[in-house]
């Protein structure tokens, strides 16, 4: 076992044993399983949703669920398999009724989320959705961090990690794809930026 997937093990057990978290009995309870993320420890690209729905919480796997059939499409669109990137989430259990993180939940697992990157050291960063986008660009303190993910999708924006310089290329959730069709064609043409780091 490498380096890194040993690293990532670890972190895996942290997760497990998470019990402090608010989000701990509704696993329990509903046999979930935590989702620490999923790919190759030495993908360029990382992209990071926002928390796990039903299907991934039973999987154990990121975006298994209709959202994530349509991150595989994208993917194949610009030739890239799950294995050739890292998939994960700000929040790593599974919020009840799919609603959006509290701003506790994200204290709580973000500190998993930037021990991934430690790891990782990833080049690129897709963001899907605004919560992602919001912890990704304050965690490297880019002067558009208080921007709006309607003014920032779709666009390549320059940071420097402790490891290197990165691109941070916001996009929209893939879920709100499934929903509007205006969206659904917004993100389609976005992602095709990802093809100059693929
Ligand atoms: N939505 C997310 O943000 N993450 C998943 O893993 C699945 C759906």
């Amino acid at each position: 076992m490498s380096e890194k997937t040993e690293k990532l093990q670890a972190l895996h057990d942290t997760l497990l044993n998470l019990t402090d978290s608010p989000l701990y009995e509704y696993r329990k309870q509903n046999n979930y399983l935590p989702v620490l993320g999923q790919g190759s420890p030495d993908a360029r690209i990382m992209f990071i949703g926002e928390a796990p729905g039903k299907k991934e919480a039973e999987k154990g796997m990121p975006f298994v669920g209709a959202s994530g059939k349509f991150l595989d499409k994208m993917l194949e669109g610009i030739n890239l398999k799950r294995e050739d990137v890292y998939i994960t989430n700000i929040v790593k259990d599974r919020p009840p009724d799919n609603r959006d993180p509290k701003p506790e939940e994200i204290r709580l697992y973000s500190p998993l989320l930037i021990q991934q990157i430690d790891i990782i050291q990833p080049a690129v960063f897709a963001t899907l959705g605004r919560f992602s986008m919001e912890f990704v660009l304050k965690l490297f303190d880019v002067p558009e961090k208080s921007e709006k993910i309607s003014q920032l999708h779709g666009r390549v924006i320059e940071a420097q990690a402790s490891y290197g310089k990165i691109h941070i290329v916001p996009l929209f959730h893939p879920a709100v794809a499934l929903y509007t069709q205006s969206q659904k064609a917004i993100l389609l043409e976005d992602f095709q930026i990802l093809k100059q780091f693929a």
